[in-house]
């Protein structure tokens, strides 16, 4: 695949103007393309630069609201529920995780609930704001379906990711935040638009056979991690994300790329608690917890055992102090939204 350069800032520059000329306000903007611009960084392809065409689609057809009255319900001092107003994900779970942290830090625990939301990315952006600010977290939110419950021939569970960040006591914060498919539905995407192969093992097409063409792949059903324990915890994350808050669930959140019928009514969950509410010593705790696991004898080949987040971290150092590679695809979508889409 070919490969252009631009330097981040630009690039970040430009993401904001496009979202600015498709209506949403400058601060809106800038969340948005800081998301985007971070899912390049740590690596997320399928969640950065390769669906700025699918929002800003979405903006045009109005099934996102470029203007919203997001509302902040206070139900006590530790718990908030917030209607969205069909916002671009990324604003509403913005907000979301800020309300969770200031809730926590009154109270010691911060539960927020989001419904009428859209598509927000990686659920580990908004943990890491929570593991900043010395908390504990964990985070949900439903997906489109992609994935058959066990035992069903039809997809309705999202990828539904599940994510819980800790301090650590080390610079690197404990961040697993993985999506209950074998691969994530964004890889599946990028490697259908650049013809490229799928792992075996992840899906099977519309007629239930194995495949490994990512065409072929998105028309059938994205397989769970580890069967039915895999589908479970998937529909554990529909019930927190979608029927606790209000949300869509039990396959009625539609697909941002193919279904322009509606808004997608996402919901979200997150949940925030400091470190101290039973012991006082957490940070040595957890270091200990750490270094004994990282001391275990290695399989061959395997140099250090790592903690969930540690790659993307390093991930993140390393690119930042490159210039994002995009391909000729994506050069092709910033031109296209760039000339034509622009509007108030
Ligand atoms: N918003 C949505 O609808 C949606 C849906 C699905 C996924 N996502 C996002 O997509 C992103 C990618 O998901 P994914 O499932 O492809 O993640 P992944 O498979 O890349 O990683 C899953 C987890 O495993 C950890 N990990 C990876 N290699 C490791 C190793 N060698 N040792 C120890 N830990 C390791 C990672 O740090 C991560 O916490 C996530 O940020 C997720 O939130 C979003």
């Amino acid at each position: 695949m070919e490969k252009a350069n631009l330097k981040t800032e630009n690039l970040k520059k430009e993401v904001i103007k496009i979202f600015r000329n498709h209506g949403l306000s400058n601060p809106h903007a800038v969340i948005s393309a800081n998301a985007l611009i971070n899912a390049e960084l740590v690596g997320a392809y399928g969640h950065g630069l390769s669906r700025l065409k699918m929002y800003c689609d979405r903006i045009s057809k109005r099934v996102i609201n470029p203007k919203p009255r997001i509302k902040i319900k206070k139900i006590s001092q530790s718990i908030s529920h917030i209607d969205a107003d069909n916002s671009i994900g990324f604003v509403s779970a913005d907000i979301a995780i800020k309300k969770a942290i200031q809730n926590a830090k009154k109270t010691g625990i911060g539960l927020v609930a989001v419904k009428n939301s859209g598509h927000y990315g990686l659920s580990g952006y908004y943990a890491e704001q929570a593991v900043k600010e010395n908390l504990i977290t964990m985070i949900y939110t439903n997906a489109p379906p992609a994935v058959a419950p066990h035992g069903a021939l039809k997809s309705l569970f999202g990828t539904n990711p599940i994510c819980f960040g800790t301090p650590t006591g080390f610079n690197v914060p404990f961040i697993l935040d993985t999506s209950i498919s074998m691969i994530n539905r964004g890889k599946i995407r990028v490697a259908a638009r650049n013809n490229q192969k799928i792992p075996e093992g992840v899906a099977l097409d519309k007629f239930g056979k194995p495949t490994i063409d990512a065409k072929k792949a998105l028309e059938g059903v994205q397989l769970p991690i580890a069967g039915f324990r895999g589908s479970g915890l998937a529909w554990m994350v529909d019930i927190l994300s979608g029927v606790l808050t209000g949300g869509n669930h039990a396959g009625r959140v539609k697909d941002p790329f193919d279904d322009f019928s509606g808004p997608q009514n996402i919901g979200h969950l997150f949940i925030t608690f400091k470190t101290n509410l039973f012991v006082r010593n957490y940070n040595t705790r957890i270091k200990d917890n750490i270094k004994r696991i990282k001391r275990l004898p290695k399989i061959k080949g395997v140099k250090e055992i790592m903690y969930p987040g540690q790659n993307k971290y390093k991930r993140f150092k390393m690119n930042s102090k490159k210039q994002i590679k995009i391909s000729n695809i994506i050069k092709k979508d910033l031109e296209f939204l760039k000339n034509n889409y622009a509007f108030k």
